[in-house]
Order: structure tokens, then sequence, then C-alpha cells
């Protein structure tokens, strides 16, 4: 499907002049006469763009355009305005316009517009198609993930929830262990009782250990009365034991006996306590490692992994984070009560490019200050913390051959180059796996030229007709 333009002008030779420009490019273009005529048009069919002179006849271009904003709110337009009315071009900003060109203007300058101007819309298809797509099969509570890991992980959840099997939970910091907890407590018959958390790594032994299985009056200096342990709190419900790699190595045989036996002590207390709690423990360090250099208990690392869930860093799945950025965005503006805007191309690159060493929490912050920072149409490179945007800056002199192809420039380069060629692989795969193999179907929906996507399938030797058979419902 080509863009639909339509330019709207009472001088005909410019109309005539911006259509053979335009339709060169590869554009459908029609034209009108009037702001009347424009109307009459666009009630007919459905323009992507409009290019509109700002002076006409009765109907003025503001008035078009307002028309356009109310009628066809999806058509974008580009005003086209007098040399120094710089004034009431911004005015036609504020009422909606996507940009303006000042006249006379100059061909190359059009392009680049409308060619900004219909990659923007492009994106904002694109970025409401995720947020759908995120809505259904790849989010699990809180969780969202497409990527084969991530929905093994849920696989996991969905199977074990229900059943009092102790979890745990490995991964990188920001990778959400802490909410495969909340999903599996959340998704079992205890989810009617307390979901409990200790941090293990946040206090002194003593106090973890008052902490986890509270303190009788007396028990220690400063233990002015009794105290109930998490563990008793967390009764028929799930006790979360986060950072378990840092408990000592006493606490470790206590937490052992309480799993084998199902009672405990508080601290300087001799009651018994019967406790019937679901385990769910999480750490991002190496357990292996510390039972073999004697700092984890073997026998308490295979009571906790009875189910072993792991998180991969997110450099390892790719394929989860535009549907991380969909959700991210649509979260961030919501809290904190923002127009949810779209993302500029340059600011998706940057995104997809980044490492982000520390995971999803560090990609939902910058997300977080760029929904904050956005002021304009959309969410911008500047908008994005500086780290991003330094690794953007050395991207795009090294594109622009301003420095030499070697050196670190030319792997970072080649690096972002690979993860942009991945993701896109992966979207064009998925919608063609949408449409049956359909080209032009799968171009209309990524709001692609199908000559575009063709030479990107020749490009990646992507087989549409191979999808032809996995067409659903066929
Ligand atoms: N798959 C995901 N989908 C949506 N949000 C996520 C996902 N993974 C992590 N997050 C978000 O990232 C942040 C960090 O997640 P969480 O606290 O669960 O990570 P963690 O693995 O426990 O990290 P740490 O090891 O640092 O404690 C949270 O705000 C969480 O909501
Ligand atoms: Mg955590």
């Amino acid at each position: 499907m080509k863009p639909a333009i339509l330019v709207v002008d009472d001088e005909r030779a410019i109309c005539i002049a911006i259509q053979r420009l335009l339709t060169v490019r590869g554009y459908e273009v029609d034209t009108a006469p009037s702001a009347e005529a424009a109307v009459e048009k666009l009630g007919q069919s459905v323009f992507h763009l409009v290019i509109m002179d700002l002076s006409m006849g009765k109907m003025s271009g503001m008035d078009l355009l307002a028309w356009v904003k109310q009628n066809a709110p999806e058509t974008a337009v580009i005003m086209i305005t007098a040399y120094g009315s710089e004034k009431t071009a911004v005015d036609a900003m504020k009422l909606g316009a996507s940009d303006y060109v000042p006249k006379p203007f100059d061909n190359d300058e059009l392009e680049l517009k409308v060619a900004r101007v219909l990659d923007s819309m492009a994106a904002k298809r694109e970025n409401r198609l995720l947020r759908e797509q995120v809505e259904s099969s790849y989010r699990f509570e809180n969780l969202i993930g497409k990527s084969p890991p991530m929905q093994r992980v849920f696989d996991v959840i969905r199977k074990v929830a229900n059943s009092d099997l102790t979890v745990l939970v490995r991964g990188p910091s920001g990778t959400g262990k802490e909410l495969v907890a909340n999903a599996i407590h959340y998704n079992s018959s205890r989810r009617g009782k307390a979901l409990v958390k200790v941090n293990c790594a946040a206090f002194s032994r003593e106090l973890v250990e008052s902490e986890l299985f509270g303190h009788e009056k007396g028990a220690f200096t400063g233990a002015t009365g009794t105290k109930e342990g998490k563990f008793e709190i967390a009764d028929g419900g799930t006790l979360f034991l986060d950072e378990i790699g840092d408990m000592a190595l006493e606490t470790q045989a206590k937490i052992l006996r309480v799993l084998q036996e199902k009672e405990l002590e508080r601290v300087g207390g001799n009651r018994t306590i019967k406790v019937d709690v679901r385990i769910i423990a999480a750490t991002n360090q190496d357990l292996e490692a510390k039972t073999r250099d004697g700092s984890f208990r073997e026998d308490l690392f295979y009571r906790l992994n009875v189910v072993p869930i792991v998180l991969p860093p997110l450099k390892d799945r790719p394929g989860d984070m535009p549907f991380l950025i969909a959700h991210f965005l649509e979260k961030a503006s919501q809290r904190l009560g923002r127009p949810q805007r779209a993302l500029s191309p340059a600011a998706t690159r940057a995104l997809l490019a980044h490492e982000w060493k520390g995971n999803v929490r560090e990609l939902e912050h910058a997300i977080e200050q760029a929904v904050v920072l956005a002021s304009g149409d959309e969410i911008d490179l500047p908008d994005l913390p500086s780290a991003l945007t330094a690794d953007a800056g050395v991207a795009a002199v090294a594109i622009g051959g301003g420095l030499d192809d070697d050196g670190p420039q030319t792997s970072f380069k080649e690096a972002k180059q690979r993860v942009v060629e991945q993701f896109e692989r992966q979207f064009i795969e998925e919608a063609l796996e949408r449409h049956g193999g359909n080209i032009s179907k799968a171009a209309e929906e990524m709001g692609m030229y199908r000559q575009h996507l063709q030479g990107k399938l020749a490009e990646y030797g992507i087989d549409a007709a191979s999808y032809r058979s996995r067409a659903p419902g066929s």
C-alpha cells in the first residue's frame, strides 16, 4: 500500500509540482484546488497526509486543518506557509499540524518532512499494535515477555503455581525475579493469604533470624516484647526469601529445618510453632559456586531448587524489547498523568542499541525519564538518559563517516546494526506469520511499502511463501 497524499493549493502550478515530486518518490498523490474541494475528497477516500497552503479562498488552510483534525484525526497535515509567517505556522502546529514548510520551499526539504511525518505515523501505528499484543498472550500478570525463554517461564509458572512446590528464581539484577514471585503467589490457591517478603541481605544475621522466626520477650537486648516472625505471618500463604545467596550459614541451617519439619521456634523460645508456608527464593548469585566453596549449604540448595526458574539478561531476549517499551510507555504515562507519546525512530533505535546492564529495571527507568522530559509531539533522543544519547551520538558520527572506520566506533556500529537487524527480522517474520505469507498485508500492517518489505525479505533471505501453510485457520 502506497501512502496516499492530498495536496491542497489554489495555485495550480504548486499542486502539480508537488504531485510530480512525490509521485516519483512512490507516493499516491491527488490534488485539490480549494479547501472545499479537499473536504469533498477527504470524504470519499482515506489520505494519510494532507499538504495544504495556509492562505486560500473562502475556507482558509486553518479552517481546513481544524476540519481534518475533527473529522479525520488519523490524517497528518503539513502546512505550506508564506515566508515570514512563522507565528501562524506555530499556531497551526498547536492546532495539530505535524509540520510546516515555508514558501518558496526546497524540494529536498519537503520530501524529507513528508518522509518524517509518514514515518512517525507508522511508528505510532506500530506502537498501538504492540500495545494490543501486550494485553494478550505476551503478558502474565505484570510480567511482559514474548521471547521463547520468557514464554517458557510463563509456562512453568502456570504449571507450578497451584502446587506447594518450592521455587528458586534466578537471574541478574532487574530481570523480574520479584515479579515472578508475585505471579506465582497470585495464581496459587494461597492468593487469599499473605505473600510475605524478606530481604535476606538487608540485616545482620541476628536481625534476619528475628525477622524470619520471631522472638520471645528478652531473647536479646532490646527484645522488650514477643514478635511474630515472617514465617508465622505467612502461614497459609507464601514466603519470598529474596537474596537468599547472602544468608549466613547458621541461618541456612535453621531455614532448612523449617523446610523439612514445617515447624520452628522463635529466637529465645522453646515453644514449637507449626507453619504451612510455600517458599519462593530468589538470588542473582552463583549458588553452585557457593556450595563448592562452602558458603552455601548444598542440602538447602537442593531443597530450594525444586522448581528452577531462570530469567535471562535482557540482552539475550531482544524480542521482548518492543513489548517492554510499549508496556512501560503506557505505564509511565498513566502513572505520571502524561499524554501517551510515541517514540521517534531515533529514540527507538537508541533504546534497541543500548546495552542494558541494569536489565528491565534500567529500561523502565529510562522510559520513565523520557516520559517526564518529553514535551514535543513524540519522545525523542534528547529526552532519554544521556548514557543512551551518547551511544547514539557515537553511532551517528561513525555512520556519517566523520571518523576512521576502524576503532571502537566500528564495533559499536556493528553491534547496534546486529540488534536492529535481529529486531527487524523478527518483526517481519511475525507479521508474515500473522498474514499467512501475504506480503502486501504484512507490509500494510507494518506501515511499510510493499517494495521496501520485499527488499528486506531479499536482504534477510526470508521466504514469504514458507509462511503460507502456517496461516492461522488454514
Ligand atoms: N518481564 C517484565 N515485564 C514487566 N516489567 C518487568 C519485567 N521484568 C522486570 N520488570 C520491572 O523491572 C523492575 C525490576 O524487577 P524486579 O524487582 O522483579 O527484578 P529483580 O530481578 O527482583 O531485581 P533485583 O535482583 O535487583 O532485586 C520492576 O519495576 C519490574 O516491574
Ligand atoms: Mg529483587
